[in-house]
């Protein structure tokens, strides 16, 4: 038989016309009133509720007798109004029943591991290994409707603007975005290994190189990284390239797509995109991801310590650090050791303490009181506004680590003293800030105190900065922008260096030796050779995008099957072993400790590696 109707399309139109309906789906609840048994059909548009009657129909009571959670079965049924007091308002199909002629059951199946309903009762190691179990789950159908839905509103919005989807390879070399790269051993060139992309970037300048002025692809990312809840091993950008335009033409089709997303989510109301730089940004919130949804803005005090008697920020500002302040209302009354925490929290991030003033029934507390001394502590007060049951923390280190300190501090403030207004019910898009944040610096320190690219070595200096990439390296700022929504970093891009000369100049700066940056990046160089437009682009993460716009709390609640944070795919069991004839044909031997481990052959693999359940690699 072919079914009629979906479980949750089905209305009061339906139920007063009296229709007759073939219904397929899963068994979700069942019943057993004595006399009349109720099955909850379910299929991915929703459920709906059938009653089997015994006299009407013994032969669909006997086997609704026999059905349990899960089973697939067919309903053959008319559809009814229910009585009055049975209609359940909050239910799409709330106001209606099926009355139940045949039932059939297409599958059985074994009890589930958990069972399938709105909220996830079961662990997520369990709902991860029964990924299969969990998707059937109204929330996570939801998501990836969603996610389906945005990726073919970005597609149609990009396909209007003149934008076409190019595919790049997947085997290829390795695309600096600053993580590790995960290898793909060559069978057939022994000892060689492709790199799966952490983006498309250098392709898609080459693709701008050979004319294809408007470029997009919803593509998936590699990036051996520490995990975290807003990352994956394997992720999606909607990444775009444009030639012949500046910073302000790539933010202003990023805002379209936004707007245009954010629509298809069902979000009514305007937004807003701020605009701050990097310094700014640092400045005021003390993160290049700032979260504006709640004030608390970080305050500069090191002017009041230049050639104060309280040493230690004395010198700090002497050495030409800063000073920063964030006031954090309610503190005024808390005791010595929640200040403590944060001050070990402040060392954490690197801060060599954190010093803490409170105004507590007109007194002003300290426990470095007498070494700021009175009219300083007075002084520092007024600057910082810092009102009657309030307190002020304070940093003092080298700017950029006194002010992302307190911006982690202000952060961790705002989630634990409810800073943020608890998120509107309905979909206005009142809670959501929408930041630029542009003129990124080129270039930072890593740990070992090598220059390196900050987003990645294609970015284009600010012209008016080239002149200082030599000499004051550190001082140049990027023609990058990121865009930032409540705090979470969703895509960054750049104008990008298409001139030769300058990316070999950028290279040098970074201190990459002429020899490897052909190895390594030849054929850019060389294309750049051969007639490059000006270009520049954005890519967007898109899980991230899917996580914010349906308020889920992981990333791995928008993609079909993610993977853990230790980076395994708890149902397939991956990574798994290899066998030792695969090992062979790369031409690789294994010399850790899991040499010594039994390597399966290759028959008796797949059953293993199922049992073997993973997550422990
Ligand atoms: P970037 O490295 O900033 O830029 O990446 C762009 C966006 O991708 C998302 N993202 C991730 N999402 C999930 N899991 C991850 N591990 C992960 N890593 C990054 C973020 C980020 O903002 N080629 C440049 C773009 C360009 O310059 O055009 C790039 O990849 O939301």
């Amino acid at each position: 038989m072919r079914r009629t109707h979906r479980c949750g399309e089905i209305g009061l139109d339906e139920a007063t016309r009296g229709a007759a309906v073939v219904l397929q789906g899963w068994v979700w609840h069942r019943r057993d009133l004595g006399g009349l048994i109720f099955v909850d059909l379910r299929d991915r548009y929703g459920s709906i509720q059938c009653v089997v009657n015994p006299q009407a129909a013994p032969e669909a009571h006997a086997e609704a007798e026999r059905v349990r959670p899960e089973y697939v079965v067919e309903v053959v049924g008319t559809v009814r109004p229910r009585a009055p007091e049975n209609v359940n308002p909050n239910h799409p199909t709330g106001a209606v029943e099926v009355s139940v002629e045949e039932i059939r059951t297409l599958a059985e199946a074994e009890t589930p591991a958990f069972l399938i309903e709105e909220d996830a009762r079961a662990s997520e190691e369990i709902r991860l290994r029964y990924r299969f179990l969990d998707l059937r789950r109204p929330p996570l159908q939801r998501s990836l409707r969603l996610r389906h839905d945005l990726a073919l509103a970005t597609r149609n919005l990009l396909d209007q603007q003149g934008f076409m989807e190019i595919e790049t390879p997947m085997l290829t070399r390795s695309t600096p975005e600053g993580a590790r790269d995960y290898l793909v051993p060559s069978r057939v060139h022994p000892g060689s290994f492709y790199a799966l992309p952490q983006s498309p970037q250098l392709f898609k300048q080459l693709l701008m190189i050979s004319g294809y002025d408007r470029y997009f692809q919803i593509v998936r990312c590699f990036r051996d990284e520490d995990l975290r809840a807003d990352r994956q091993p394997e992720f999606t950008q909607i990444d775009m390239e444009m030639s012949f335009v500046e910073a302000s033409d790539v933010r202003e089709i990023a805002e379209a797509l936004m707007r245009r997303l954010l629509s298809v989510a069902a979000y009514e109301g305007e937004v807003e995109f701020a605009q701050l730089t990097f310094r700014e940004a640092l400045d005021r919130f003390g993160s290049d991801r700032p979260d504006m949804r709640y004030g608390n803005e970080l305050v500069d005090v090191s002017e009041l310590f230049a050639g104060a008697d309280f040493r230690a920020f004395a010198q700090v500002v002497a050495d030409g650090g800063v000073v920063k302040g964030l006031r954090v209302p309610g503190a005024g009354s808390w005791g010595r050791s929640r200040f403590d925490r944060l001050a070990e929290a402040a060392k954490q991030q690197g801060a060599k303490g954190l010093v803490w003033i409170k105004r507590d029934g007109g007194e002003l507390l300290s426990p470095v009181a007498k070494f700021l001394g009175e009219e300083l502590l007075a002084q520092i007060v007024e600057a910082a506004d810092v009102g009657e049951g309030e307190a002020l923390l304070l940093v003092g280190d080298e700017w950029e680590r006194a002010a992302t300190t307190l911006g982690t501090i202000r952060c961790a403030l705002a989630e634990s003293e409810g800073w943020l207004e608890p998120a509107a019910e309905d979909r206005t898009t009142d809670g959501l800030r929408f930041a630029w944040v542009t003129e990124f610096p080129l270039l930072e320190r890593n740990a070992e105190g090598r220059l390196t690219a900050r987003h990645h070595p294609f970015t284009c200096p600010l012209e008016e900065d080239l002149e200082l990439l030599e000499n004051n390296p550190l001082a140049v700022r990027a023609q990058a922008y990121d865009l930032v929504l409540n705090g979470v970093e969703l895509g960054g891009g750049s104008i990008r260096i298409h001139r030769s000369d300058v990316q070999q100049r950028v290279f040098d700066a970074l201190g990459v030796e002429r020899e490897e940056a052909s190895a390594k990046f030849g054929f850019l160089l060389r294309a750049l050779q051969h007639g490059a437009p000006p270009h520049g682009g954005i890519a967007f993460g898109f899980d991230r995008i899917v996580m914010l716009l349906s308020g889920a709390r992981s990333l791995r609640d928008t993609i079909a099957f993610p993977k853990t944070a230790s980076a395994s795919d708890l149902m397939t069991a991956a990574p798994g072993p290899a066998d030792s004839e695969q090992l062979e044909e790369l031409g690789l031997r294994l010399d850790g400790p899991e040499a010594a481990a039994e390597v399966p052959t290759a028959s008796g693999r797949a059953d293993q590696d199922q049992d073997q359940g993973g997550g422990s690699r």
